[in-house]
């Protein structure tokens, strides 16, 4: 196990004071802090290395080639995939709108079905609402059961009647819990479906192996696990990569564009795609992105990610046992074993947006207050908003004492 208190040497932004209190960050859901490691790869990328990739041939182009191959390779084997399936992108987002227009593209027909749950963050809701208006698709929506993950029986049960996509959370981001995909995989493998599995709050926050897991995409992003922001990753099996053309194109991504003709105005061209993952990386890539995100990785790594999810967990432990009179709500599971490090919760009576924005004034503790950009989620919570604080490797439980102490002033002050 790690000390987060040796951790938080790596993090100049956890000196600063904010409001003229010392910073408690519990919003890492929303983003994580940067380490100066990851800060340093960025700045020495730039200071260094600064090339375009996959073009020229003069030797700083071929280094900056490698390093971002490198970095590929970094993540790949991060979530035990190969480099051929990973494909960069600008972030989760990104990644699940690339995934839902192919996979309505070459695998939706009018009247197929595909399934989502309540427990989505609205990346990987809206962008299937807006293929199956477009295909006239069914979208279904499962509810989750008594524990906050996804029903299986009712997915079965629309797995029976022939959906033909699952795209699924694998953390909700309102409220930790952990769907398991594991077993989601066999069983929509089973019926020959599609898995997709949004990520975003799994992959920074415990070991996620895509073998083991066997959906067929995935979606995360570098800056909720200490990278920079405007970078993700698209991982796709090498099956559907062999399968699915490129939703982007441009610069860098093709093997050749000849003219059919000698007469270029009657007609062009024949276009010879790069292999995968190459030839869904059109135009410039964000090689600073990559560069940060591997370093972020050998950080995690060398934590563990057992660690991690074993640390955000005993503060999980640490509040709910701290937020159990009767001032609370607090929403979703109260065992910490079953969620990473997310909690969500009201003081009754009074509006998350009033107590996050007291937590700040008063405390300089930044959480998130709101429906979290997964409004159907909270709504069926009973509430418009929560309050969520998200802990990350750097936070302590003296951080939760301050937390706890401030919660109290606010409530004082409001009721
Ligand atoms: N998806 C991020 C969150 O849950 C931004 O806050």
């Amino acid at each position: 196990m790690f000390d987060p208190n040796d951790i938080r040497h790596d993090f100049p932004i956890l000196n600063v004071k904010v409001n003229g209190k010392p910073l408690i960050y519990f919003d890492n859901a929303a983003t994580s802090q940067k380490p100066k490691q990851v800060i340093e790869a960025i700045e020495n990328f730039y200071f260094l290395k600064n090339a375009n990739v996959g073009r020229s041939i003069h030797t700083l182009a071929e280094e900056a080639t490698e390093l971002y191959f490198q970095s590929r390779k970094k993540v790949a084997d991060f979530i035990n995939a190969t480099p051929e399936e990973v494909v960069f992108s600008s972030g989760t987002t990104e990644s699940l709108n690339a995934i839902a227009n192919v996979v309505a593209e070459k695998f939706l027909n009018p009247k197929d079905i595909v399934v989502t749950s309540i427990l989505e963050h609205h990346s990987n809701l809206l962008p299937w609402v807006k293929v199956c208006k477009e295909k006239s698709c069914a979208l279904k929506v499962v509810n989750a059961n008594k524990n906050w993950t996804i029903n299986i029986e009712k997915l079965e049960a629309l797995l029976k009647e022939g959906a033909k996509v699952v795209s699924l959370t694998h953390v909700s981001n309102v409220l930790g819990t952990i769907n398991p995909i594991k077993e989601v995989s066999k069983l929509v493998h089973s019926y020959d479906a599609i898995l997709v599995v949004d990520a975003a709050q799994s992959v920074p926050h415990m070991p996620v192996d895509v073998k083991d897991l066997d959906c067929d995409f995935m979606a995360f992003g570098a800056h909720k696990m200490l990278g920079p922001m405007g970078t993700g990753v698209l991982y796709l099996k090498k099956r559907y990569a062999d399968l699915i053309e490129p939703w982007n194109l441009g610069g860098g991504m093709i093997k050749s564009v000849k003219l059919l003709n000698e007469v270029p105005e009657l007609s062009c061209c024949k276009v010879t795609y790069e292999d995968t993952p190459i030839r869904f990386e059109a135009g410039t890539p964000n090689v600073e992105g990559a560069v940060g995100l591997s370093a972020a990785i050998d950080y995690l790594s060398k934590l563990g990610m057992n660690s991690v999810l074993f640390h955000e967990r005993q503060l999980v432990k640490y509040l709910l046992e701290n937020l159990k009179g009767n001032s609370f709500e607090v929403y979703g599971p109260k065992d910490e074993n079953s969620i990473t490090g997310i909690v969500s919760f009201n003081l009754k009576g009074i509006h998350a947006h009033d107590v996050a924005y007291l937590l700040d004034k008063l405390a300089g503790i930044a959480v998130r207050s709101g429906h979290h950009c997964a409004q159907p989620l909270v709504n069926i919570l009973g509430t418009v908003a929560t309050v969520r604080a998200s802990f990350y490797i750097y936070n302590t439980i003296e951080e939760i004492n301050a937390f706890i102490e401030a919660l109290k002033e606010v409530e004082k002050m409001l009721k």
